[in-house]
């Protein structure tokens, strides 16, 4: 029952699944705090989906513990999937219903009575701006509205934990910012959500905390403010006119940025992270616009600037020292250079309230 005092709504210590030979997880170690959105960042093949269903009791775990609200995630299965909802990586309703019938069928199956049931789903159809689709069968939705019924139908019930498995993956702008409202929405009434993704931008926008996971280890954990200040806060792209230029563009940026500056094989392009020394107080959008003045006054023209978040990529780099190894990397990578624990800012490695 620790867990249930300990504000955690997720704890996990040493926890591990294999595949044959595959160390899907291997070791993790977490501990979400209740009412909050805890982030999962990892590439493909990182254990992220695994370790969902290991917590949502959909598979069972070979080695180390895990408990939701207090309970094992074994032992105590009956009590943890009465409070958690899943949110799929692929979308589980039922393609040949409507929007409308899923939520209906859904909300009987969980006991509301068919008034009942009919008001809940309308409700959430409105809320997700789904109403006018409410009569078209679910194959015929387009990505994003298929993600925001999955969504729907498992909140019919308000639960205690979500967890949302890559629920933007393959979205559109537009359609990505609707599903961070509905997340701000579901946490605002008190769910916690356990978010996994590959992208470092949504686990900005609604993370509180987030855990880096590559190959089945968790590589960082932090507030995303540790995060950022580990691994930058920017990252500047920028392509001159002349390649002749770039090394002395290279120092102009070096100087202002007081950054890591590395050119890319395109011969006029130049990639420059910001704002890791954060101690200078500036935020990254000033740091690049003294670095784009100071070199103008250089005379180097500048055909194409951005300031952007750092990639996925990025922050493995700055983390781990190699990529993500994601598929379109050139070859496997050697086990030399594999992954390290790194702990960000302030981190409680006491595992007090594991005990159950
Ligand atoms: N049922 C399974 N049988 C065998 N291997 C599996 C199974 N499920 C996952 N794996 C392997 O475990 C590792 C982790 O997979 P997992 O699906 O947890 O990754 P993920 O982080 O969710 O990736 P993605 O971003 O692609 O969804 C991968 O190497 C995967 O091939
Ligand atoms: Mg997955």
């Amino acid at each position: 029952m620790s867990g249930q005092t300990s504000g955690l709504a997720i704890e996990t210590a040493g926890l591990v699944k294999t595949f044959g030979e595959t160390r899907a997880v291997d070791g993790v170690d977490l501990a979400v705090p209740a009412g909050t959105v805890y982030g999962v960042l990892g590439p493909n093949g990182a254990g992220k989906t695994t370790t969902v269903k290991m917590l949502a009791t959909l598979l069972r775990p070979d080695g180390g513990r895990a408990q939701v609200f207090g309970h094992d995630v074994v032992r105590e299965a009956d009590e943890v999937r009465g409070r958690v909802s899943l949110t799929g990586q692929y979308a589980s309703v039922d393609e040949d219903l409507t929007g409308a019938e899923n939520l209906m069928l859904l909300g009987r199956l969980l006991g509301h009575g068919k008034a009942a049931a009919r008001k809940r789903g309308d409700q959430l159809l409105a809320a997700f701006g789904l109403s006018e689709a409410a009569g078209k069968q679910v194959k015929q939705y387009s990505g994003g509205m298929r993600r925001r019924i999955d969504i729907a139908a498992s909140i019919l019930n308000t639960p205690d934990l979500l967890f949302l498995d890559e629920p933007t993956t393959g979205l559109d702008p537009r359609s990505r910012n609707q599903v961070w409202d509905i997340v701000r929405a579901v946490v605002a009434q008190g769910t916690t959500v356990l978010l996994t993704t590959q992208y470092l931008d949504e686990a900005d926008q609604l993370a509180s905390r987030i855990a880096v996971i590559d190959r089945g280890k968790v590589i960082a954990e932090g507030t995303k403010g540790e995060l950022k200040a580990s691994v930058g806060a920017g990252s500047v792209h920028l392509r001159l006119r002349d390649p002749a230029q770039r090394p002395q563009a290279e120092v102009v940026l070096r100087t202002v940025l007081d950054a890591e500056v590395k050119p890319e094989p395109d011969p006029v392009a130049l990639t420059a992270r910001v704002g890791a020394g954060a101690a200078n107080g500036r935020g990254a959008a000033e740091q690049a616009a003294r670095a784009l003045a100071e070199l103008a006054r250089s005379g180097i023209t500048v055909d194409n600037f951005s300031l952007g978040q750092p990639s996925l990529d990025e922050v493995f780099l700055a983390l781990t020292g190699h990529d993500t190894g994601a598929q379109d990397t050139t070859g496997p990578h050697d086990g030399a250079t594999g992954p390290h624990t790194k702990t960000i800012g302030p981190h409680d490695d006491t595992k007090e309230g594991v005990a159950a």
